[in-house]
């Protein structure tokens, strides 16, 4: 089939007869030739072309300067992994991209490996990954200075959130390495760039112990950041530094380490960008003795939603169910505004080697191998459906990751419920180095392309880009979606900083191009890196890489 070349409107207003659509081709997972070579433990896209995975610091097989590495960059081209030589052990640790496009990841580990002497202590660590414009990383490397650069406090285990401003808010998290639940927490917030001299106490925190790592936080398009921990959620004022109290998780259903269940902001839509959070996954539990739990305490199948206007706040926690019960679920938005559920566990907890029964060294077991989808925008009890979904064939577990590519598709890597490489026959949750995509039909059929797109895009402006839009997909009527994104970071079965703001205005009728108009400000896109999505009747683009405001180092306004 022919592309056109010309713009959409005018495609709409010429494609009156109809076209045939091409036979519905399906969902696929595509295993890759090439191994990870370190596990995906955590996973974060930083260009067009390459995302960085960190894993803790062992005994990886892919090598650096003579010893086993512990970052990497995967080649969404060439599906080739690039080793990196990271200084401080990343384990546990988290991350996002700044206004100014460098990537950060925060906190980590404090031990060592034996056979591995360049580790170093990770809890204090920031690590500077500077926008890389090679697209296979040749000469790009993580920055770290520990003597200079480094957190005001130990942190193992925290949540990290790019705010308004373009900086990094980083939330919660231990000094030292526990075994299973939060038993040496900080109970504080910090900044980088920093705010202020010394950290923010927190009593949501306080109140939230002891399951409350891995905080799953949201910046709110007022400014504010929503935050859940264990079973409790609260509405963090930044700039007053204030905290208000809203309702728990219904029916005792606990969702932060080592209990993870997994959260995503809603896609934001115009003009009044509502935000609503759905919190799916973690289990009912009173105790948090892991003797007294076991690998085969059942998951929850609970989602719980709650719209974060005066209405919804009244109104509370809606309750949903997904397909099956699911432990260490991850949430991530697909261009079209729908939520893909993936990975995770129908029992048992996150960490390794604590309860009183585990299976190998993994806390949780029966894998959850087909994934969902969720459909934000359906009455209640018909939004979850795994309809056409294949079975990936590959537990992914505890330390396995997950993120949408510029490309469209997701990948997929990792899953490690062991303290290091354990791999070999009878092993029933591996260290897992085999790498896959799961590819949407669109994959498969001609797409609707983003023929250009500024490198910056300035707030609350209006845009018109050229596009093309395969006769297929051009018919009067056809529904269009234009969604700037931000594709997360993930760990711990949570994409933090994970977004997807709506740009649609109404198609206008002069004939050109599609124009969109950019969020208001930075509350709405916190400024920074972003890909933007066209998406025609669920066929989408590949994404466009852009700088969603200024570029200037955090803080900025603009
Ligand atoms: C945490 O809360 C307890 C009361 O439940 C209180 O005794 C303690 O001082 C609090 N700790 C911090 C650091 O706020
Ligand atoms: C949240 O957890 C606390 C502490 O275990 C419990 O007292 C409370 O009832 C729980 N809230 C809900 C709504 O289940
Ligand atoms: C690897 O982990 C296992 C426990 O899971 C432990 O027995 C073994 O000593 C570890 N190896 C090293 C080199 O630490
Ligand atoms: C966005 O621009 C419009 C004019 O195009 C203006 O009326 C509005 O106040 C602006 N909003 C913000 C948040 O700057
Ligand atoms: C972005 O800002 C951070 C924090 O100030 C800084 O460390 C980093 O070098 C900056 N990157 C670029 C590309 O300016």
């Amino acid at each position: 089939m022919v592309r056109s070349i010309i713009p959409l409107i005018s495609v709409l207003a010429v494609a009156t007869v109809g076209h045939s659509a091409p036979s519905a081709p399906g969902w696929q997972f595509n295993l890759k030739q090439e191994l990870s070579g370190i596990v995906a433990l955590e996973s974060i896209v930083v260009s067009p072309t390459l995302v960085l995975w960190f894993d803790r610091a062992t005994d990886d097989p892919l090598q650096v300067n003579g010893h086993s590495a512990w970052g990497a960059l995967w080649n969404l081209e060439t599906n080739t992994v690039r080793a990196l030589d990271v200084l401080t052990n990343s384990f546990c640790a988290s991350g996002a991209l700044l206004s100014n496009g460098s990537m950060v990841s925060v906190g980590g580990d404090p031990s060592g490996f034996p056979g591995n002497p360049a580790i170093r202590p990770g809890t204090q660590a920031i690590r500077i990954f500077e926008p890389c414009a090679s697209p296979t990383g040749e000469g790009c490397t993580v920055f770290e200075d520990p003597v200079t650069l480094h957190l005001l406090e130990k942190r193992w285990y925290p949540s990290s959130l790019r705010i308004f401003d373009g900086s990094l808010m980083i939330v919660g998290g231990m000094h030292e390495e526990t075994p299973f639940y939060n038993t040496d927490p900080e109970l504080s917030f910090e900044f980088f760039p920093p705010k202020e001299s010394t950290t923010r106490p927190s009593e949501f925190l306080n109140r939230s112990l002891p399951a409350n790592l891995f905080p799953r936080v949201f910046a709110l398009p007022d400014g504010k950041v929503f935050m859940v921990a264990n079973n409790q959620s609260i509405i963090y004022d930044i700039e007053a530094n204030t905290e208000r109290i809203l309702p728990d998780i219904p029916n005792n259903v606990r969702v932060t380490n080592p209990i993870d269940g997994s959260a995503i902001l809603l896609p934001l839509s115009p003009p009044d960008f509502i935000p609503e959070v759905l919190v799916c996954g973690g289990t009912q539990t009173d105790t948090i003795d892991p003797l007294l739990l076991t690998s085969q305490t059942p998951a929850t199948s609970q989602c719980s939603r709650i719209r974060l206007d005066e209405e919804g706040i009244a109104k509370g926690w809606q309750v949903e169910h997904m397909l099956e019960p699911r432990m260490m679920p991850e949430l991530v938005h697909l261009p079209n505004g729908q939520v893909l559920i993936a990975n995770g566990a129908r029992s048992g907890f996150a960490a390794v080697a604590s309860v009183s029964d585990p299976v190998g060294n993994s806390n949780a077991d029966h894998a959850v191998l087909v994934p969902s989808i969720y459909t934000p925008n359906v009455p209640l009890g018909q939004r979850i459906s795994n309809t056409g979904l294949p079975s990936s064939g590959i537990a992914r577990v505890y330390h396995s990751s997950i993120t949408l590519t510029p490309q469209g598709n997701f990948l997929i890597a990792g899953s490690n419920p062991n303290n290091n490489v354990t791999v070999g026959p009878g092993i029933k949750f591996p260290s897992e180095f085999r790498v896959q995509t799961l590819d949407p039909p669109f994959m498969v059929v001609e797409r609707p392309k983003i023929l250009d797109m500024p490198k910056k895009l300035a707030f609350n402006k209006s845009f018109t880009v050229p596009i093309s839009v395969p006769l297929s997909l051009a018919r009067p009527g056809a529904r269009v979606q234009i969604s700037l994104m931000d594709l997360g970071f993930s760990s711990h079965a949570f994409h933090s900083s994970a977004r997807l703001v709506f740009m649609n205005g109404r198609i206008s009728q002069d004939g050109k191009s599609p124009p969109f108009t950019t969020p208001p400000n930075g509350r709405v896109y916190p400024p920074g890196p972003a890909t933007v999505f066209l998406t025609i009747d669920d066929v989408t683009s590949e994404g466009a890489w852009v700088m969603m405001g200024s570029g200037n180092s955090p803080p900025t306004l603009e």
